[in-house]
């Protein structure tokens, strides 16, 4: 079953138009702007607000915007407070930081693999200081889905300003495989739309413009 996954993931990357038409942003200063395979940051982009996670739910000094930081923080405490411990593991990365990350994977793994794992520099999310990869006090992310912080956050996330942002299922519209662990600030109005519809920000971006 594994193999017949992967090969129709093979399918979709080589019909797609990943990495085909791209846009560049420019500078974003809002919440609801798409950072994707068809959307890319410049290569100098650093947000100008980033500010430090509270170290109390982060591992090491991690950096968000700062109203996705003041987010995470109240989801974070609340959280805690209902015996959950959510503690950001991947938050902000620079271009240069995601570039090795990607190669490492490419070099390591193939470019399928790295293309269905990784964002390439200038096209990661994280790079937007808007996205966080969560794990509970193990900080195993990889096996974040098994946790019961992970139901939490199903549950809760979207409360606060946040959405699962590679659903299972939806490599086809969002070039990735599902990441139980990657949550994206948009805002709690655009949160729990998509929540409610169960659908992707690409498919919420679509219905908007
Ligand atoms: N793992 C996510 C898709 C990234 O590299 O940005
Ligand atoms: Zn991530």
């Amino acid at each position: 079953m594994e193999k017949v996954i992967y090969i129709l993931i093979l399918i979709i990357l080589e019909n797609s138009n990943f990495y085909k038409d791209v846009k560049t942003i420019y500078n974003p200063t809002t919440y609801d702007f798409i950072v994707n395979k068809n959307n890319k940051l410049e290569k100098t982009y650093e947000p100008y607000d980033l500010t430090l996670i509270d170290k109390s739910y982060a591992c090491d000094n991690k950096y968000l915007r700062m109203e996705a930081k003041n987010a995470f923080e109240k989801l974070a405490s609340d959280a805690k407070n209902e015996g959950y411990n959510i503690i950001a593991v991947s938050t902000y990365r620079s271009y240069e930081y995601q570039e090795k990350l990607y190669n490492n994977y490419a070099i390591n793994k193939g470019f399928y693999y790295a293309d269905m794992s990784s964002a390439r520099a200038g096209f990661s999310e994280h790079q937007t200081g808007l996205a966080v990869d969560v794990a509970d006090e193990s900080l195993d992310y990889d096996n974040f889905e098994n946790t019961k912080e992970f139901k939490w956050m199903m549950n809760n996330a979207y409360k606060y300003g946040f959405i699962l942002r590679y659903p299972k299922a939806k490599f086809h519209i969002t070039g990735f495989k599902y990441e139980p662990w990657h949550y994206r600030y948009v805002g709690k109005d655009i949160s729990k739309y998509i929540y409610d519809n169960n659908i992707t920000l690409e498919e919420y971006k679509n219905k908007v413009n």
